[in-house]
C-alpha cells in the first residue's frame, strides 16, 4: 500500500493544513506529551519533543503505521520472509547481529584472521578498496571509535581518482600492509580498478600477492578469476545489502581496527535495538516512531530535506552514512509493484558534524524560508575520558551547542524592528543522545537509523533494498570508454580530455 492509499492520510493532510496555528514552544509546556515522545531504546535516548506533533497527529500517525501492517511486515523481513522483489531475495542482514552467527565456520574463518592479522606486528597499514556500502559503514564506525582502534591504521580508498590510492599508498610500506578488496558483487568499477593499482603496486616491490590481498565479496567466483585465492576470500550472502553490510565480513576494517571483542559489543548493540523494533508496539517503537516523523514532515509538512548534526568530530563520516543509507534505500519513484509513486518517499538528507554546521549552513537552517527538521546526535560523555578533563571541558561546549541550536530552533527570538535579526522559530528538530559513544551504543545508533530507514519504507509501500537507480549513468559510462562500442556520445568525451 503507498503513502496516498493510506486511510488515515486525508485526515493527516487536513491537520498540516491547521499546522500553521500550532506552536513548537506551547507544545513543549505539555509536561505529558514530552515525557510522551521522550524514549529509549539500549542505552540511546530520543526525544522527539520538539517536532510539530499534536496528540492528535501522533494519533492518527500512529494509526497510519498500523494500518500498513508495519509491526507484521517488520517481522517477516526479519524472519527472512519479506522479498526484495525486484532482485528476487530475502533481506538477510539482521542475522549477523544474532549471537547464534557466533557458531558458524564463516565466522570462525573471520574471526581467526582479525586476530591473526592483530597479532602480527609487522602489519601496520590496512588499505580498504571499496566503495558505497562497502566503506561507509566501516569508515564511520571506525572514525567514531578511534578511542578503541587499537589495530593497524586503516585506510579507505574509495574514489577511483587515482590521486586518492596513491595518496594512500604513499603513507604505506610493502610487506607492512594488506589490502582489502570490498565489493559485495565483485564488479564495481572503482573498485577494480583500485585492485588493480593495488596489485601493480605488490609486484613494483616484489611483494606476494597471496599474502597481502584479501577480499570480501557475496561474487566469490568472480574473486577467483580475477586471481585471489579461496583461502584469502570472505564471503557473505547476497540478501546481504551494501548499505547494510558492517556487520558482515564487509566490516572486517572495522574488525581489524577494534578487535574482536569490541566487534561483537558493535553486533551486540545492534541486536537489542532490532529486538525492541521487532517486538514493541508501534506508540514505543523508537524506529518506527522516527520513521513516522520522517514522513509527517516529508509529506505531510512538505519539507523536502533532513539534516543529520552529529555533535562529536568521531562521528563526522555520520551524516554521509545516514545520506546513503537512506536516500539509496528510499529514494525511489514506484512502489512494490512498480506503480509510479503518488507521494514522494525519502526526503534530500544532508549534514555535517556540529559546530562546524553553525557556521556554514546554519543560516539557512534558522532564517532561510525552506524549513529543515534536523537530527541532533550528542553522547553524554566525551568520547575521550582523561584524567585531565581536557576533553570533558571541550564537551560541554558541544553539549551546550547541541542543546542551543535544539532550543533556537525551537523558539526563535522575536524582533519586530530588526527583521533580519528575527528568528521565527517553530523549526522542528529531534535530540538523540546516549552516554558513551564506545562499541555498544554505535552498534545501537548504527541499526537505529538503518531500522528507520526500513520502516519509512515499509510506510511508503516501497522497495527499500535495491539501487537500480545507480545502474545507467554505470552504463553510459561503460560505454563512453568502450573504445570499439556503439556509444554516441564517445566523441564528446575527447572535449573533456586532453
Ligand atoms: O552505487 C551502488 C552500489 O551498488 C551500492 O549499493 C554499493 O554499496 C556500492 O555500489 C558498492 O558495490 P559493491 O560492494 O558491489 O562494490
Amino acid at each position: 500500500m503507498q503513502l496516498s492509499q493510506n486511510p488515515s492520510t486525508p485526515i493527516l493532510k487536513t491537520l498540516a493544513k491547521k499546522i500553521s496555528k500550532v506552536s513548537i514552544s506551547e507544545l513543549l509546556n505539555d509536561s505529558e506529551r514530552v515525557a510522551e515522545l521522550n524514549y529509549e531504546i539500549g542505552e540511546i535516548k530520543v526525544d522527539l519533543s520538539r517536532q510539530l506533533l499534536t496528540t492528535s497527529v501522533l494519533s492518527h500517525l500512529i494509526k497510519m503505521a498500523n494500518t500498513s501492517e508495519i509491526n507484521i511486515k517488520i517481522n517477516k523481513l526479519m524472519d527472512g520472509t519479506f522479498l526484495n522483489k525486484s532482485e528476487n531475495r530475502p533481506i538477510t542482514h539482521f542475522n549477523l547481529r544474532n549471537t547464534s552467527r557466533r557458531n558458524a565456520a564463516s565466522w570462525l574463518k573471520l574471526k581467526t584472521f582479525v586476530k591473526k592479522v592483530r597479532d602480527n606486528k609487522e602489519i601496520l597499514d590496512v588499505v580498504n578498496i571499496g566503495i558505497g556500502g562497502s566503506h561507509l559503514g566501516s569508515k564511520t564506525a571506525e572514525s567514531a571509535l578511534k578511542y578503541y582502534c587499537d589495530g593497524p591504521d586503516i585506510h579507505f580508498a574509495s574514489s577511483v581518482d587515482p590521486s586518492s590510492m596513491s595518496d594512500i599508498l604513499n603513507k604505506c610500506q610493502p610487506k607492512k600492509t594488506i589490502f582489502i578488496i570490498n565489493s559485495k558483487s565483485f564488479k564495481t568499477t572503482e573498485v577494480l580498478n583500485n585492485a588493480k593499482l593495488a596489485k601493480q603496486w605488490l609486484k613494483n616491490n616484489n611483494q606476494q600477492q597471496k599474502e597481502f590481498i584479501y577480499v570480501v565479496t557475496a561474487s566469490k567466483a568472480d574473486a577467483i578469476t580475477w586471481g585471489v585465492s579461496e583461502d584469502n576470500i570472505f564471503d557473505f550472502d547476497e540478501g546481504v545489502g551494501g548499505r547494510f553490510s558492517v556487520w558482515s565480513p564487509s566490516g572486517l576494517p572495522l574488525m581489524l581496527a577494534i578487535g574482536v571483542n569490541n566487534f561483537q559489543k558493535f553486533l551486540d548493540g545492534a541486536f537489542i535495538v532490532d529486538e525492541h523494533f521487532r517486538s514493541e508496539d508501534s506508540i514505543r517503537n523508537v524506529p518506527i516512531m522516527m520513521s513516522l516523523v520522517r514522513v509527517w514532515n516529508r509529506n505531510f509538512l512538505n519539507y523536502a530535506s533532513h539534516g543529520i548534526i552529529p555533535y562529536e568530530y568521531g562521528l563526522r563520516n555520520f551524516p554521509r552514512y545516514v545520506q546513503q543509507l537512506e536516500m539509496e534505500s528510499n529514494g525511489k519513484g514506484v512502489d512494490l509493484d512498480g506503480n509510479t509513486l503518488v507521494m514522494p518517499a525519502s526526503p534530500l538528507i544532508w549534514g555535517e558534524v556540529g559546530t562546524d554546521a553553525q557556521h556554514s549552513f546554519f543560516q539557512f537552517i534558522h532564517q532561510g524560508r525552506d524549513i529543515v527538521p534536523v537530527d541532533i546526535l550528542v553522547s553524554e560523555l566525551p568520547a575521550k575520558l582523561d584524567a585531565n578533563s581536557k576533553h570533558v571541558e571541550g564537551h560541554k561546549i558541544l553539549v551546550a551547542n547541541a542543546l542551543g541550536q535544539a532550543e533556537a530552533l525551537a523558539f526563535g527570538k522575536e524582533n519586530l524592528t530588526e527583521p533580519h535579526r528575527r528568528f521565527h522559530g517553530n523549526r522542528p528538530s529531534s535530540l538523540i543522545s546516549w552516554k558513551k559513544s564506545n562499541p555498544y551504543n554505535m552498534g545501537s545508533l548504527i541499526a537505529l537509523y538503518e531500522n528507520i530507514t526500513i520502516s519509512s519504507g515499509l510506510i511508503w509501500g516501497i522497495n527499500s533494498f535495491d539501487q537500480w537507480g545507480v545502474e545507467l549513468g554505470k552504463e553510459i559510462t561503460k560505454g563512453l570508454l568502450d573504445e570499439n562500442g556503439s556509444s554516441k556520445i564517445r566523441p564528446q568525451l575527447k572535449r573533456f580530455l586532453r
